[in-house]
């Protein structure tokens, strides 16, 4: 039977985290998806509405470890880096497809993998087979995977803004891109610097001396055509709790105006559902819960411009791309679960 024909059994693992509760969130109103466990560490018949009482409606309950063999179609895991590279290779190998939120499969060079995150080892050929799942880049290429690497949340804004002018040869050197992010970013675990005192009514750049989403970007740009072209790219904490914004600065082979930069995005992206490309700069509010992600484009001198992207990091940033990634892997409409619109004001 195709996983179409009946409701597809889904798991998350990792579901105390904020990645994994968006999951959940997603996945119980999803019209094709059973979702038949959810796992925590350690919480083994806890309730899901003890971590999270916005899921109480929901009546899950959380189990340690990972679903058995068999058990479920797709798993989610929305661990920490290194944490998910030998659990992703059991679960393949009992028949599941694994969507890795985390960063465990994302970088291909293994030199620069470990280099980022560390000497944890990953499974060789797995890691070699897994797609990275830029929805909108690689399309062709999810039906059938066993792994999806879903991007991180600046490189996915960063790469929707980019990867256009990087494709047709318009890039002309390494772009910076200058990101903020919602706090929800960096995880639920608190950790000095991150409380209401200190960052709310501020904003600070953070990881200037490298972030690892820097090679992200980097080899998603060279996916794209643009091979060795070097981004700078630094990050931004603001106070709000949702939302990440990319403006990217970029230097171009050729002299363009407004509407010609953004002739280029709307034919990169004709009929996405979840890319829209606007006339105005977006605000981060406007994908706010959603799977959405909003694209402006404008001149800002010769041979320059300005493009900005606004996601929301949990959802095209995390979540919301893993499930569009599981419809597209798994045959499913691409929007299935996904119906949802910005919540504004
Ligand atoms: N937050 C975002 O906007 C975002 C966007 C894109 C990608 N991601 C990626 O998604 C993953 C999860 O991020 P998050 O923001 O959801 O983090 P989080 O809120 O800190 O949640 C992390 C989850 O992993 C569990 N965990 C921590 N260490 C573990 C270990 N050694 N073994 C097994 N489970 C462990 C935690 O369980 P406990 O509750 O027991 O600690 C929790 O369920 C990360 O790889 C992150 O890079 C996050």
């Amino acid at each position: 039977m195709s996983a179409a024909a009946r409701k597809v059994r889904a798991s998350v693992v990792g579901a105390t985290g904020y990645a994994g509760a968006e999951a959940i969130r997603l996945l119980a109103a999803h019209p094709l998806v059973t979702l038949v466990s959810i796992h925590g560490r350690e919480r083994d018949g806890v309730p899901l509405a003890a971590e999270f009482p916005h899921l109480a409606p929901l009546g899950l309950t959380l189990r340690s470890g990972v679903p058995e063999p068999g058990e479920a179609d797709v798993v989610f895991l929305a661990l920490p880096s290194g944490a998910s590279a030998a659990t992703a290779e059991r679960l393949v190998a009992g028949g599941a497809l694994v969507i890795d939120i985390g960063a465990d499969f994302r970088l291909r060079d293994e030199r620069l993998h470990h280099a980022w995150y560390g000497e944890a080892p990953r499974p060789q050929t797995l890691a070699a087979e897994a797609v990275y799942g830029l929805t909108e880049r690689a399309r062709d290429r999810l039906p059938g995977a066993r792994l999806v690497a879903n991007p991180g949340c600046y490189p996915t804004a960063a790469l929707l803004a980019l990867a256009p002018f990087a494709a047709t040869g318009l890039l002309a050197d390494g772009p910076i891109v200058d990101a903020k992010s919602g706090v929800s970013g960096a995880g639920r675990t608190a950790a000095r610097g991150y409380g209401f005192s200190e960052l709310d009514a501020s904003v600070s750049a953070y990881g200037l001396d490298g972030h690892r989403h820097a090679p992200e970007i980097e080899q998603g740009l060279a996916d794209a055509g643009a091979t060795g072209c070097g981004v700078t790219f630094v990050p931004h904490l603001v106070p709000m709790a949702r939302g990440l914004l990319a403006t990217c600065y970029l230097n171009l082979t050729d002299e363009m105006e407004t509407a010609a930069l953004r002739a280029v995005l709307a034919e990169a992206y004709p009929g996405e559902p979840f890319v829209h490309v606007l006339d105005a700069p977006p605000a981060t509010k406007l994908a706010s819960g959603t799977n959405h992600a909003f694209l402006s484009a404008a001149r800002s001198g010769p041979r320059r411009a300005v493009i900005t992207c606004a996601i929301d990091n949990l959802g095209k940033g995390a979540a919301g791309q893993a499930v569009q990634n599981m419809n597209v892997a798994l045959g499913l409409p691409e929007t299935a679960g996904l119906a949802a619109l910005g919540v504004v004001p």
